[in-house]
């Protein structure tokens, strides 16, 4: 027989009949008050984030959380950190860099000026692994790097460039498998219990606010890159969000997405070309 005590265990909205229609009603409020917009986000990770806040807030009924919510713009900020995930790391994926410096630089290489939009870089990991590798290939001075996230906590973070220094062996790990050139300890000095990123990766970027499902196209970029973000979206705000990424790109240009995202069977699959299938890496092909 199907055991529905341990199902409610582990999730206590199964015993909420109505949960489904609350989520929906939160998400309606969080958008109508804040303007923060999850209602195209999986319905699978807004419930599993929302069941975790229940467990943790005390609280009964997602109907309570809304009251909540709307009343305290305190944990209405709680509730967009719990939704958007700023997982990352620096040079997350050793291999997807390890194409970069294959397939793409060589790609990038023949454009006088690159334009590169990071979309959803968290708090910045990612953009200063690109600016290293760019460094070490001769293209960063050509180059202006946009990196951007709706999380404006996430974007002070970034801007900062300073770490906690535990996470350094780590890095260190993943930038000696992603092909390096150098030793990492060459971009960073320590303090304290923090590892500051060297400043002459900061001169490029430009650290912006953009939120991918309100916000409009962002430049003629000859790169974008988008990990680990649209995994969290339907179907639908997925295809919303590959068109801004083929307007905002130009003729030729590499979009590159996670590795558990892929434009098959997107509105847009038929519009670029592979450049590496397994890294999820993307050519726009030429319009006339
Ligand atoms: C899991 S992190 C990925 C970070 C980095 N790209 C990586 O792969 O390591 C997802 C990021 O997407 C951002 N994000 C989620 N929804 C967004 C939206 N609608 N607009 C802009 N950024 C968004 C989150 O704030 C978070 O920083």
């Amino acid at each position: 027989m199907h055991d529905l005590s341990t199902e409610d265990e582990q999730d206590p909205l199964a015993t909420h009949q109505d949960a489904d229609l609350e989520i929906e009603l939160l998400m309606e409020a969080l958008f109508r008050k804040y303007g923060y917009d999850f209602r195209g986000y999986s319905k699978a990770h807004i419930r599993r984030r929302v069941t975790q806040r229940l467990r943790t807030s005390g609280l009964n009924t997602v109907s309570q959380m809304q009251d909540k919510m709307l009343h305290s713009p305190t944990f209405a900020e709680a509730l967009l950190n719990d939704f958007s995930i700023g997982v990352t790391e620096m040079f997350r994926d050793p291999p997807f860099y390890q194409q970069i410096r294959q397939k793409v630089i060589p790609l990038l290489k023949t454009w006088p000026h690159i334009k590169i939009w990071h979309a959803g870089c968290s708090t910045g990991e990612e953009v200063y692994s690109m600016a290293i590798l760019l460094k070490e290939e001769g293209l960063y001075d050509r180059t202006q790097i946009y990196a951007t996230d709706f999380n404006q906590h996430a974007l002070n973070v970034a801007r900062e460039g300073i770490y906690a220094s535990n996470k350094i062996k780590k890095y260190s790990q993943n930038y000696s498998a992603s092909g390096a050139r150098a030793t990492f300890g060459d971009y960073i000095h320590t303090q304290y219990d923090a590892a500051i990123l060297s400043n002459s990766l900061q001169k490029n970027i430009v650290w912006a606010h953009h939120n991918l499902v309100t916000d409009s196209d962002f430049t003629e970029a000859h790169m974008v890159v988008c990990r680990n973000v649209l995994i969290y979206f339907s179907k639908e705000l997925q295809n919303k969000v590959h068109q801004l990424f083929f307007n905002s790109l130009v003729n030729g240009g590499i979009l590159c997405l996670g590795n558990k995202e892929s434009l098959q069977f997107t509105d847009h699959a038929s519009h670029y070309t592979h450049v590496d299938k397994k890294q999820r890496m993307y050519k726009k092909i030429y319009a006339e």
